[in-house]
């Protein structure tokens, strides 16, 4: 990670709150049907598509047979992939027009979506069981400070022995590397994010090592297990 620029502090960007609504003021204004903008070209990734598919595959191992709880299901592309095997999947999405989207899209009938923030499930879709959890692109986006308060109240909403899935895209483009950067004193990795507006956004961009995911992970799991791929990483472990 030596290409990633250090930049002077700019400690209001950089408080969680802060960071938390650029977040969602970045999906919820983002053009979501794939045209985002990749400034530089990533060059030829022939592994790319093996690398993906096999993601798939593992995300639909996982959920197999399960009532899945996902956090930030944004516009459900990656909660129908797991829907074919799964018993139910039930999205938590905090921006609206994301939401907006997943709930327009056609959907199998065992997929639902509700409004709601993945940092406060204690009341979402109260009196349902999980046994399966689920998170595909958030966890790069939370702050190392929230990974407890996110992991207990996700944690809290699935039963003991739930298998458990997230994955997220690591940011390995030449593109994304030029948009990283890290500040003194702050543990995680930052990226600027533009929109077609012009507008800019800081969100936290982390890419945590296999010793990383399993210094969080192994405590408070079993059979933990960890990718890192080229261009994705992806966990999986069981509740004990
Ligand atoms: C990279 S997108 C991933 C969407 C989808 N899961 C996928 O894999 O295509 C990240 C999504 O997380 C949502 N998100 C971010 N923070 C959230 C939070 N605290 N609670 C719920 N959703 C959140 C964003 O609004 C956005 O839709």
């Amino acid at each position: 990670m030596n290409q990633i620029m250090r930049i002077q502090p700019v400690p209001e960007k950089l408080k969680p709150e802060n960071l938390h609504r650029a977040t969602i003021a970045y999906y919820n204004l983002r053009q979501v049907h794939g045209d985002m903008p990749h400034g530089i070209p990533r060059g030829p990734s022939p592994d790319l598509p093996d690398e993906q598919a096999r993601m798939i595959r593992e995300s639909r191992e996982a959920m197999r047979g399960r009532r899945v709880l996902e956090v930030a299901s944004g516009t459900g592309s990656a909660t129908r992939e797991i829907a074919v095997i799964a018993v139910s999947v039930t999205g938590v999405e905090i921006a609206s027009n994301m939401l907006s989207i997943a709930k327009e899209s056609e959907n199998p009938s065992n997929v639902s979506y509700l409004a709601g923030d993945a940092f406060e499930l204690e009341s979402i879709a109260s009196g349902e069981r999980f046994d399966g959890g689920f998170a595909s692109g958030f966890l790069h986006t939370c702050p190392f400070s929230r990974y407890a308060e996110f992991l207990n109240g996700f944690h809290g909403r699935l039963e003991r022995g739930s298998t458990v899935f997230m994955r997220a895209s690591r940011p390995t483009s030449p593109d994304a590397v030029s948009r990283l950067f890290r500040v003194e004193g702050h543990a995680d990795q930052f990226m600027t994010r533009q929109l077609s507006d012009g507008s800019e956004y800081v969100m936290v961009e982390n890419d945590p090592t296999e010793d990383e995911f399993r210094r969080i992970f192994e405590p408070l799991s079993k059979n933990l297990k960890v990718h890192i791929g080229n261009y994705w990483w992806w966990i999986r472990y069981e509740l004990p």
